[in-house]
Order: structure tokens, then sequence, then C-alpha cells
């Protein structure tokens, strides 16, 4: 039995003879290709399907024992070996296996009504020349990371168009333009759509009547921020975030991000609260919070403890790290990382608040604007702020003296000046008069 597409359903999925497509196929070594994964049963019947695209941005250890960071896309030559079509007791794997020895798998699980992605499997080849050329130990390097995955209504299938990534052990994994169905039953996909939060807020249209029209939402797509038209000076939107360690919020932040990226030309970036979603880690000595804009931008801010005195402990801001990518590819477009912080400091126990624009500088190439800031990286209880120590009266105390000198000095030589062309106008009017 062939597999049924529903001919009329939100999706025209093309048929998979091959049952891996390669689409995409422009030349170009780190193109990125969508994938398409079609696993069939006994019966011939679609039962698990598949089609993404996917990058790697992975930091490696050189011969020169510094750090690099390579990107690590999927070429031509994929293959699907290992995928299983799963049911009631044992998991669906999709695995597919690409380039000089890399590989990547995620399983499936499913329940009565629903199924969800569970564990992703990475593995990447140093070996690989082209990708590594100065790697220090050669060989291969796995890593697993439980998928973030919200659980699908079993026969919906899921779509992503955004951006999403998932970062561990050094490496980050980014995914895109995802259309995925585990547990297909009667090899019929597509029959209701369920998608990502993400791609909600947008409201990207699920149906598309016409081709004309296709061509023009998949345009739209493509531009950046297809809701706001340029107006650079626009300050950005505040939005709330907040980490969860169980279900207690073991983070808390707020506040309005603006990019500044000098690359060619100048740039300003507003990052937009309603299609940014947080992750990261909490911890007793240090916490990351990570936003992803949903438009391949990932923002990490990663916060210490510190002990200020012996027993006075505050936490301060340590790092930032940004990563901006291309929407169509996956290549990295900028990747600025900032270790050096000692930024937003606070007291252990209590947030940090600045509702003045503030800049970060990461490199020569990125600045961050933040505005409305209030930040509680550690102790949060119960899902509110703690007392907050604010910015303003620091930089007064520091302000004011030098405002005060500053005056001071001026009156000096304004007293100085008074006296010396006073003297010396008088000096000249007695000349004239001669
Ligand atoms: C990705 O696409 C951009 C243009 O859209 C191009 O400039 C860039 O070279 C591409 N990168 C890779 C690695 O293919
Ligand atoms: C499944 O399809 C392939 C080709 O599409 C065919 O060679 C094979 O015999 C079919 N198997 C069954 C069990 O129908
Ligand atoms: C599930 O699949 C496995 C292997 O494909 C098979 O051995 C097992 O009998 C199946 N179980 C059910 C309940 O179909
Ligand atoms: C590191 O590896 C590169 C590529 O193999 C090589 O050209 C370079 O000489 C090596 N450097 C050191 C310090 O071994
Ligand atoms: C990951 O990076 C850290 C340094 O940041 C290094 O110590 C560690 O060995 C790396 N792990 C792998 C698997 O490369
Ligand atoms: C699959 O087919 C069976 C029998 O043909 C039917 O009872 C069932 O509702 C179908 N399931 C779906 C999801 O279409
Ligand atoms: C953010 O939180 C503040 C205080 O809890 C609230 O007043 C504000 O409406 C929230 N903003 C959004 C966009 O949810
Ligand atoms: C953006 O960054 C550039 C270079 O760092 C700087 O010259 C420029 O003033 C910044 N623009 C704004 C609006 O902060
Ligand atoms: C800071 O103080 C805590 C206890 O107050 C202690 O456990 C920790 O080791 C200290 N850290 C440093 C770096 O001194
Ligand atoms: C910064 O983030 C990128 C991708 O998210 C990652 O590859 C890189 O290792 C990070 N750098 C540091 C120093 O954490
Ligand atoms: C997403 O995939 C579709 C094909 O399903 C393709 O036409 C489109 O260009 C892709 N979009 C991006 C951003 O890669």
């Amino acid at each position: 039995m062939e597999p049924r597409w529903s001919p009329r359903g939100p999706l025209r999925l093309p048929r998979c003879s091959a049952c891996l497509l390669l689409l995409l196929g422009t030349a170009g070594f780190f193109q990125s290709y969508a994938v398409e994964v079609d696993v069939k049963d006994a019966s011939n019947a679609t039962c698990l399907y598949a089609q993404w695209m996917m990058s790697f941005l992975i930091k490696y250890e050189t011969n020169s024992s510094d750090y690099k960071n390579a990107t690590l896309s999927l070429s031509s030559n994929v293959t699907h070996d290992g995928s299983i079509c799963g049911n009631d007791t044992q998991a669906a794997l999709l695995a597919v296996q690409f380039g000089e020895g890399h590989s990547w798998s995620v399983n499936f699980t499913k329940t009565n009504e629903t199924y969800q992605a569970d564990f992703i499997t990475f593995t990447y080849n140093t070996n690989d020349t082209a990708v590594f050329p100065d790697a220090k130990r050669k060989g291969p390097i796995t890593i697993v990371v439980k998928d973030t995955m919200h659980p699908v209504q079993l026969n919906n299938v899921f779509v992503c168009h955004n951006t999403d990534s998932i970062e561990a052990e050094n490496v980050t994994q980014f995914f895109w333009n995802l259309t995925l169905q585990a547990f297909v039953q009667n090899g019929t996909i597509g029959e209701k759509e369920s998608r990502c939060d993400a791609d909600t807020p947008t409201s990207a249209p699920t149906v598309l009547p016409t081709d004309a029209n296709i061509t023009t939402a998949s345009t739209t797509t493509l531009s950046p921020a297809p809701t706001t038209v340029p107006k650079p000076v626009e300050n950005p939107d505040t939005g709330n975030y907040s980490l969860k360690s169980g279900n207690k919020t073991c983070l808390l932040a707020t506040v309005g991000l603006q990019l500044n990226v000098s690359q060619d030309k100048p740039l300003l970036i507003n990052i937009n609260p309603k299609t940014t979603s947080a992750d990261g880690t909490c911890g007793n000595t240090a916490a990351t919070l990570r936003l992803n804009d949903g438009n391949s931008r990932f923002i990490d801010f990663t916060f210490v403890v510190k002990n200020a005195s012996a027993n006075v402990r505050r936490f301060y801001l340590k790092e930032v790290n940004v990563t901006l990518l291309n929407h169509i590819n996956g290549s990295v477009i900028l990747s600025a990382d900032n270790n050096n912080f000692s930024k937003w400091d606070a007291s252990l126990g209590s947030s940090y608040m600045c509702r003045k624009e503030q800049t970060l500088e990461i490199n020569e190439g990125l600045q961050i604007h933040t505005f409305n800031l209030r930040i509680q990286p550690f102790l949060v209880k119960e899902n509110k702020f703690s007392t907050a120590e604010d910015c303003s009266p620091e930089v007064d105390n520091f302000i004011v003296p030098i405002a005060v000198g500053a005056a001071l000095g001026g009156l000096v030589v304004l007293v100085l000046m008074a006296y010396f062309f006073g003297h010396k106008k008088h000096r000249n009017a007695g000349y004239e008069q001669f």
C-alpha cells in the first residue's frame, strides 16, 4: 500500500518513493539541506514521517589548545538506517547519518493520546577535517540531550517553521522548518496540525490556497520581522521571562532588549517578547537564561555568585553570549561571547533593577541595549521578585561627586577667566584712553 496523502490538507507533502529526498539541493559546501525521512511499516504504509532542516554549532578544542566554533550542516549524502516505526511497547526512532561519520537520532514514545520526542543522540566525528581541521582529539563524540518538545496529539502532524535550539555539552543544535508525525496510523499524514508556540504568535497562514500565495507567504517568512516596518529609534517592548526548576520558579527576568549589530552597516534589532521563549539552567552559584527570539537569534545571560566578604554574598552578570543565524540555511551570521562582565551586581536574595537604558558591549561588532530591566537569577521565592537593588542610586553616588567636582572646577575657571579678562579689558581700556 502506498502512503495516502490528504489531498486538501494544509500540507502538500511530496510523495516519497526513495524514502529519503534531499531538497534545496543547490550546490555549496555548507548548504543546509532539508531532510525528508519517510519510514514505512511491513505493509508499506508510512509510520513515521519527518521533514526538517538542522545545523550544529560545535565548540571543539584545537591542537593549539584553544577553543573554536565549527558549523556542521547536512550535506547531500544523508542516509536513514536504523529508523524504527515503533508501537505501544517500543519507541519509534528517527535516525540519520551524514557527512564523514556524523549521525543524529531522536526517539519518540506514545501514550494513548499523544506522542512525544524523548532523547536526541548526536555523534560528531572530529576526524572530519573539512569541519574540524585542527581538532586536538580525533574521533567520534556522542552527546545525548533530552528533547524539549511538548506532547503532540496522536494523528496530528507537528509543524514548526521557527528556529528552535537545544544547547548541551559544547553543542548547539538548531532546527527549523520542521514537519513531523510519529506513530502515523493508516499511512495518513497531516489530518490535523499542531503548531509550535513560536509559530503561533506571528500566525503564519496554515492554509495556503494558491501557489501564488505560497510564494508570497514564504517571502514574508524569510524577512526577519514581517510586522515591524523599520523604525530604528523605537524602544523594544519589555518581556517577562522565567525559568522553573520542578514546578518552582527559580529565575525571573523582565527586560526589553535591543541588539546593535555593526557588521557592514549598523543595524538595530528589537527583540520581540511575544515570539521569544526562555530556557536555561538554574543553580546555587551559577544560572543561565537563554532567550530564543524565534527568528534565529539566541542570547545567553550567565550569572554567578561571588563572596563579597565573609558573610555577604552577591550575584552579578558574568557572561553574555549571542548567536545570530541565517534563517534560511542555518549558517552562523554572528557568534559573540563576552565572559568578562561584572555588571548587574546585587546581593544574593534580592533582585537587580535598572529602568533606564544600559549598554552591554559584547565585542566591537555587537552591543545589547537593555530597558526596564529587573532580574533575579537566584533564590526566587513564591514566583515573585524580592526587594530590588536599583542601579540609579549607585550611579548617582558615583555621578554626584563628579558632577559637583566638575561644577566647582568650572566655577573656578570662570572666576579666574573673569578676573583675567576683567583685568585685561581694564588695562586695554586704560591704554585706549591714551
Ligand atoms: C547562507 O545564505 C546566505 C545568503 O542567504 C549566504 O550569503 C551564505 O553564504 C550561506 N551560507 C552557507 C554556509 O551556505
Ligand atoms: C513496498 O513497496 C516497494 C516499492 O515501493 C516494493 O518493492 C515492495 O514489494 C512493497 N512491499 C510490500 C510488502 O508491498
Ligand atoms: C512492537 O514492535 C516490536 C518490534 O518491531 C515487536 O516485536 C512487538 O511485537 C510490537 N508490539 C506490539 C504490541 O505490536
Ligand atoms: C594543527 O593542525 C593543523 C591542521 O592539521 C596544522 O596545519 C597545524 O600545523 C597544527 N598545529 C599544531 C600546533 O600542531
Ligand atoms: C567542552 O568545553 C570545555 C571547555 O569549555 C572542555 O573542558 C570540554 O572538554 C569540552 N568537551 C568536549 C566533549 O569537547
Ligand atoms: C484506520 O483504519 C481503521 C480501519 O480501516 C479505522 O477504524 C481507523 O479509524 C483509522 N484510523 C485513522 C486515524 O484514520
Ligand atoms: C510583566 O510582568 C509585570 C509585573 O508582573 C506585569 O505588570 C506586566 O503586565 C507583564 N507584562 C507582560 C507582557 O506580560
Ligand atoms: C551601535 O554600535 C556602534 C558600534 O559599536 C556605535 O558606534 C553606535 O553608536 C551604536 N548605536 C546605538 C544606537 O547605540
Ligand atoms: C563563599 O562562601 C560560601 C559559604 O558562605 C563557601 O561555601 C564558598 O566556598 C565561598 N566561595 C569562595 C569562592 O570563597
Ligand atoms: C556561545 O553560544 C554558542 C552557540 O549557542 C556556543 O557554540 C558557544 O560555545 C557559546 N560560547 C560559550 C563561551 O559559551
Ligand atoms: C521550508 O520548507 C519548504 C518546503 O517544505 C521550502 O519551500 C521553504 O523554502 C523552507 N523554508 C526555509 C526558511 O528554509
